[in-house]
């Protein structure tokens, strides 16, 4: 025998035991976005490297450590996904989707990072991402989170805050850059290696430092809200008008800056304090220059991508209650005659019956053995044939749950007692 071939570090399988959770979250965030007039597509997990160190930024630490990066067979530099938003605009231009239009796009599947896994952070994991393109006022910034706010509700989901900020316009952000830098550099002695390190390549980083000694040093450091241009500072503000008019809570965190480059004027993240380090379940932004980088028209944009392994340990931390996914029914068959009437019926009470969930026993044994299983498997029923009942065209109805008596009943009456007896 071979040695068993390992899992890779931080890429899970997802099991079918949780998957009910996961099918809810994205049942009901479907149904939200719908009602929001969001079109889901769907785009490629592989896409050249290029397209993400032009849209990320070469000096973040996705595109500097964390992407699965390759050379495939005609010698191209590909790479694994690390987000989706680079591709959605690769895609929107590539099918002439953002020309002068207004477009509500989403997409949902695995993105890849090589990051050092912990709890909340894997290498390979799931987001929804939500993308609005040509549309440059406040008010979609404020709806997203309208939006995203009906989701946690719906989900049942009470204790994530909103914290928002802005990042101005690239101009506006260099001018604050400058200022950064020479803050910094008159305090370079107590800020941590790394943070010395990014003031060179990307100094707005430093503010989400985590290190304690770098921390205090941000505290003191000069804010990109007080340097704001006018047309931003008029932005960010109907922004918060509107989160207000909506009645949705949020807190101004001036160091929210986002670990990628496209961003400008609105970002924002929905944290929570019950999963540990890994706080962030939803963030986004807008980055109205992005898809002008990318080689098309200047186009505003602005989305959102949500971590769903993150929000399904809330799920699971707050005690969301999932939809049963149990069999409905379970059916015995005992004998040559019933094994293969028992299938006909099965199809025959499935076709009356969508939504019926009935798992038919095919391992066989006695009477016993089955029930056994039926009971096991969660069923509510047992639907239970033996030749007997084939010879009479009746079928046994063995409730599982409670200590009622098994009925019998005649098979063209199977569905509607069946039925009945499940509601
Ligand atoms: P991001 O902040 O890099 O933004 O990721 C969005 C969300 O994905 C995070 O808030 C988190 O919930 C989840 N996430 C990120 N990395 C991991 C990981 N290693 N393991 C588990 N979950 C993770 C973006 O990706 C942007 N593309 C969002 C966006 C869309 N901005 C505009 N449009």
């Amino acid at each position: 025998m071979s040695d068993l071939i390992q899992p890779i570090r931080g890429m899970n399988d997802i099991l079918p035991d949780v998957m009910p959770r996961w099918q809810h979250l994205e049942s009901l965030t479907r149904g939200v976005l719908a009602a929001y007039g969001y079109r889901e597509m769907r785009v490629p997990i592989v896409e050249k490297t290029q397209l993400f160190a032009r849209s990320i930024g070469e000096a973040t630490d996705i595109v500097e450590k964390e992407m699965y990066s390759f050379e495939d067979r005609n010698g191209d530099r590909l790479t694994l996904r690390p987000e989706a938003t680079a591709g959605m605009v690769r895609a929107g231009l590539s099918n002439g989707l953002l020309y002068n239009q207004v477009q509500r796009l989403w997409c949902l599947g695995p993105m890849f990072r090589h990051e050092r896994p912990q709890k909340g952070r894997y290498r390979q994991f799931h987001q929804v991402d939500v993308e609005a393109y040509g549309l440059a006022g406040p008010d979609i910034d404020a709806e997203l989170n309208i939006m995203l706010a009906r989701l946690w509700k719906a989900l049942g989901i009470g204790t994530l805050e909103l914290q928002i900020n802005t990042l101005g316009t690239p101009a506006t952000r260099k001018e604050y850059r400058k200022r950064l830098v020479a803050y910094f550099q008159q305090h370079l002695e107590a800020l941590d290696a790394d943070s010395r390190r990014r003031l060179e390549t990307n100094p707005l980083r430093v503010l989400d430092s985590k290190v304690p000694g770098t921390r205090k040093l941000v505290e003191g450091a000069p804010s990109l809200l007080e340097h704001l241009d006018a047309e931003s500072q008029a932005h960010f503000a109907q922004f918060k008008q509107l989160l207000e008019d909506a009645g949705i809570n949020y807190r101004v965190n001036p160091w929210l800056v986002r670990g990628l480059d496209y961003y400008t004027r609105t970002v924002f993240e929905w944290v929570t304090t019950r999963l540990g380090a890994q706080d962030a379940v939803c963030s986004g932004g807008r980055y109205d220059g992005l898809v002008e980088h990318l080689g098309g028209k200047p186009t505003p944009a602005i989305g959102f991508a949500m971590g769903m392994e993150r929000v399904v340990a809330l799920m699971e931390v707050e005690g969301v209650p999932i939809p049963d996914t149990a069999p409905h029914a379970y059916l015995v068959r005992v004998g040559a005659e019933a094994e293969r009437a028992g299938l006909r019926l099965a199809e025959t009470l499935r076709s009356a019956l969508p939504g019926l969930r009935l798992l038919t026993d095919c391992s066989g044994g006695d009477f016993g053995k089955q029930l056994k299983r039926a009971d096991k498997s969660g069923a509510r029923v047992a639907l239970v044939l033996g030749d007997n009942e084939v010879r009479s065209q009746r079928i046994g109805l063995k409730p599982l749950r409670n200590t009622a008596e098994q009925v019998s009943i005649p098979w063209d009456q199977a569905a509607v007692r069946l039925a009945a007896w499940l509601e």
